[in-house]
């Protein structure tokens, strides 16, 4: 086998860590988080790039000397072993994921096969890595789905009963417990966290807050599902990456922890505070956008409303969100005004045959 040089030059860094999905909206700040925070740590990133894969994300970071970009499939058990001997893998962070509950809907396989038997696939690598080795850590970037659906009262803590209502929950929820068990049946050291809905910047722009903004701009109509009355509990996606850095490093081994920003608002709350604010920056009539508002089918088997209670994280390892909810959405607001180009590449399409074809071999 050939080896790279780079693989010497990795041996000068104090840990070597795997963050998969970090072309993704989440993974890409967490990488951005990690490789500037960390100098003294090689942070590689292996992404199949998907449709919500995207290397324009992390254009102000690539050409740092501690990163290193791998297009690989977490469902290429071969070739995820092959990484892992190659580059000295020594710990890892999992986000590579199927992540919208509507794909999950209409095809249900692919999550089964990229949450599940890709996070396997990962596990193994890891435990046949790590033979003999105590500081090794395999943290999974989880969701608040696996509880499933709240009524109108409640919260989400780490001791509630999975009760998945979704394929993509569904898978998320078995991913976890595969984690848990390769804690338990071979002692890796494991940790995960379930975190409630990101927003901000980078995000693909099928979920709600990036496709109501597009809409308004366009003055497409805004689909809203079944009444609009669903909670969702929102958290800004860099206090999330922090959340992230923090357990990873202070957060003991086998634990879960939430992670959640006290931010409920009902879908409908939500795209009318997007309306008046994407409104007023494009210098339109207040309350302009609302016709837009359509009221759709209801998604299958829509979970009501979500919400955390992250005082574990809060009360052990001292985490507080630092975005509210206003500032954090009206920042976005303006990142998604202002970044035109990168939401019309992916609604285009163009990016997807760009990276194709750029990125068939490393
Ligand atoms: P995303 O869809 O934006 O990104 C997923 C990334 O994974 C993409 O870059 C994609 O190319 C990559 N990927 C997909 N399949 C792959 C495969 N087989 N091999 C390698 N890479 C692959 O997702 P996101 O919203 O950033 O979510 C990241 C993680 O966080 C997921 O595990 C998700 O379940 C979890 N999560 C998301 C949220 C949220 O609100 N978005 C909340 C809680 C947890
Ligand atoms: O709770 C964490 C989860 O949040 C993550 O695990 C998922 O990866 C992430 O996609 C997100 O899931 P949701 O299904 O909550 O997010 P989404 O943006 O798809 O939808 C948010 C809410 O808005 C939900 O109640 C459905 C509704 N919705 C969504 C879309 C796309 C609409 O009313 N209209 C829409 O067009």
């Amino acid at each position: 086998m050939e080896i790279p040089t780079k693989y010497f030059e990795m041996n000068q860094f104090k840990k070597t860590i795997l963050i998969t999905g970090g072309a993704g909206f989440i993974g890409s700040h967490l990488v951005r988080l990690m490789v500037n925070k960390y100098p003294s740590y090689k942070i590689i990133n292996l992404d199949k790039l998907t449709y919500a894969g995207n290397l324009d994300n992390l254009r102000d970071i690539e050409h740092k000397e501690n990163y290193h970009f791998i297009k690989a499939d977490i469902c290429d058990a071969q070739e995820v072993n092959r990484i892992f001997d190659l580059y000295a893998i020594d710990n890892v962070i999992h986000l590579a994921a199927e992540s919208h509950v509507d794909r999950s809907i209409s095809n249900p396989l692919e999550f089964l096969q990229t949450n599940v038997i890709g996070t396997v696939n990962l596990l193994n690598a890891a435990k046949n890595a790590w033979v003999n080795q105590n500081e090794n850590i395999f943290y999974h970037v989880s969701t608040d789905e696996v509880y499933g659906s709240l009524g109108s009262e409640g919260m989400f803590t780490e001791k509630t009963s999975y009760d998945p209502r979704s394929p993509y929950s569904a898978s998320k929820a078995s991913s976890d417990h595969f984690v848990r068990a390769y804690h338990e049946t071979y002692g890796l050291n494991v940790k995960i966290s379930n975190c409630s809905n990101n927003y901000g910047s980078h995000q693909f722009p099928e979920k709600l807050i990036p496709l109501v903004i597009n809409n308004i701009v366009h003055k497409k109509p805004l689909p809203i599902y079944g009444k609009g009355d669903n909670v969702r509990d929102w958290l800004h996606v860099v206090d999330h990456a922090e959340a992230i850095d923090l357990i990873f490093h202070k957060g003991k081994i086998g634990e879960t922890f939430n992670i959640g920003g006290h931010n409920e608002r009902q879908n409908i709350e939500l795209v009318k505070l997007l309306i008046q604010l994407v409104d007023k920056k494009l210098g339109r009539e207040e309350g302009d956008s609302l016709s837009l508002i359509t009221y759709v089918k209801d998604r299958s088997g829509h979970d009501q409303r979500y919400a955390i209670d992250a005082s574990k994280l809060e009360n052990i390892l001292g985490w507080t969100p630092r975005y509210n909810v206003e500032d954090g959405i009206e920042e976005t607001v303006d990142w998604y005004l202002s970044n035109n180009e990168w939401i019309d590449n992916i609604v285009s399409g163009d990016y997807l045959n760009y990276y194709k074809n750029q990125y068939v071999n490393r």
